[in-house]
């Protein structure tokens, strides 16, 4: 896959270095957690669209669903599985024998199985011991080798589990053969230093492949997911526009973009079509995406204020990160008119519309469109027309 072209050479000189990941893996699990965000429901149709969009932009696994769950769900799963040609398709399943025998029937080339392993989800959620959790996760682990499919486990909850225990059922999957250890901050408590510590030894007592499982409850999904691999995970769990559980997962976006234009990672993702998988996730699954939303949302690469604009008119690194441009994600620059705009916006929209205004013609119009942003009205390109006609600007031709 080629790579769109960065507009600059990275970072000049404070934050230059881009050596902290050597390998990034995506497990996208849009389709799973995501789609267990409050009021979210795909229906098969939309599954099997999505999925076909992440395998097309080569996302590495796709997490289809929860087999065990419904016949639609199971069909579903099945039917992205069938139809992959480029990503792993994965299934969930809990430590129980019907969940992971309906993943493996549903033909996926991974099962995720899953234990509560915090005291707190042992006691008031799966009602089992340390000991049954343990004992359990093995059997499942177990099964899913013995059928020649990839098993990856999560210790669910990890980040509130006793480390011992955590160690002490990280070493019982992988000797039965575990291929990837997930470490789920299921409730989004970890802190990108800690979460790095936590990782580190992970990838101590293991030699599965450790992959990490970020929530957003303090809005560090994304910024943990990138510790996990700074400290050794190869891949992270991430959802389209950051969907899932109470406040979502760590955005696909965000982690892609962070590891191709910070860490100079090549995933080998086609990040060109994120913006149009964004708005057919905001679309299904019925979460508008706020405008100030990284990457996706409308004001990303949207610029209003004067000096901010002029600049970007002239060269859009002055207020762009430039090592991630619109293009980089499908998107599109826009010069926005309103209460901050200022003349050089003015003059570029006015000379877009075949215009040829004199400078005080730009000011006079410059000062119609700031009155009318302050009033809350929305300039549009049609509006600022009839404002140029209104004071009499000539048209390119009629100049000359
Ligand atoms: O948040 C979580 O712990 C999960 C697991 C099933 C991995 O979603
Ligand atoms: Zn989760």
């Amino acid at each position: 896959m080629r790579r769109l072209r960065r507009r600059i050479e990275f970072f000049q000189g404070t934050l230059d270095s881009t050596s902290e990941i050597s390998e990034a893996r995506i497990f996208d699990t849009t389709l799973r957690d995501g789609e267990q965000s409050p009021r979210t429901s795909f229906s098969y149709e939309d599954k099997r669209e999505i999925a076909s969009i992440l395998d097309d932009m080569r996302t590495h696994v796709i997490e289809a669903g929860f087999p065990v769950n419904s016949e639609t769900e199971f069909e579903a799963v099945r039917d992205i599985a069938d139809a992959a040609s480029r990503s792993t398709v994965c299934g969930l399943a809990r430590v129980v024998e019907k969940d992971v025998e309906a993943a493996l029937d549903s033909g996926v080339d991974m099962v995720h199985v899953f234990a509560s392993t915090s005291d707190v989800q042992l006691q008031d959620s799966m009602h089992a011991t340390r000991q049954e959790a343990l004992e359990r996760s093995v059997e499942a682990v177990e099964r899913v080798k013995e059928a020649g499919v990839t098993c990856m486990f999560s210790p669910m909850d990890a980040t509130r589990t006793d480390e011992q225990f955590l160690t002490d059922i990280i070493e019982a999957v992988s000797e039965v053969g575990a291929d990837w250890i997930n470490i789920p901050d299921t409730v989004g408590v970890a802190t990108p230093r800690r979460f790095y510590d936590m990782i580190e030894t992970v990838c101590a007592h293991t030699d599965a492949e450790v992959d990490v499982h970020t929530h957003d409850d303090f809005g560090l999904a994304a910024a943990n997911a990138l510790s996990g691999y700074e400290a050794g995970a190869t891949q992270s769990q991430v959802s389209i526009n950051g969907i899932g559980e109470r406040a979502g997962n760590a955005a696909y976006e965000e982690v892609v973009m962070a590891l191709e234009s910070l860490y100079d990672v090549d995933t080998g993702i086609d990040t060109a079509r994120i913006a149009e998988v964004s708005r057919i996730i905001e679309e299904k699954s019925d979460i508008t995406t706020p405008a100030n939303k990284p990457i996706v949302g409308e004001n990303a690469f949207s610029h209003e204020s004067g000096i901010h604009a002029a600049g970007v008119i002239e060269n859009s690194d002055t207020f762009e990160p430039g090592v991630m441009t619109p293009e980089m994600v499908g998107a599109t620059r826009e010069l926005v008119l309103g209460k901050h705009t200022g003349t050089h916006s003015v003059r570029e929209r006015l000379e877009d519309a075949g215009f040829d205004p004199t400078d005080a013609e730009v000011r006079e119009v410059t000062r119609m469109v700031k009155d009318r942003g302050a009033q809350k009205e929305q300039i549009t390109f049609e509006r600022l027309k009839e404002f140029a006609r209104d004071v009499g600007v000539r048209r390119e031709e009629v100049r000359i």
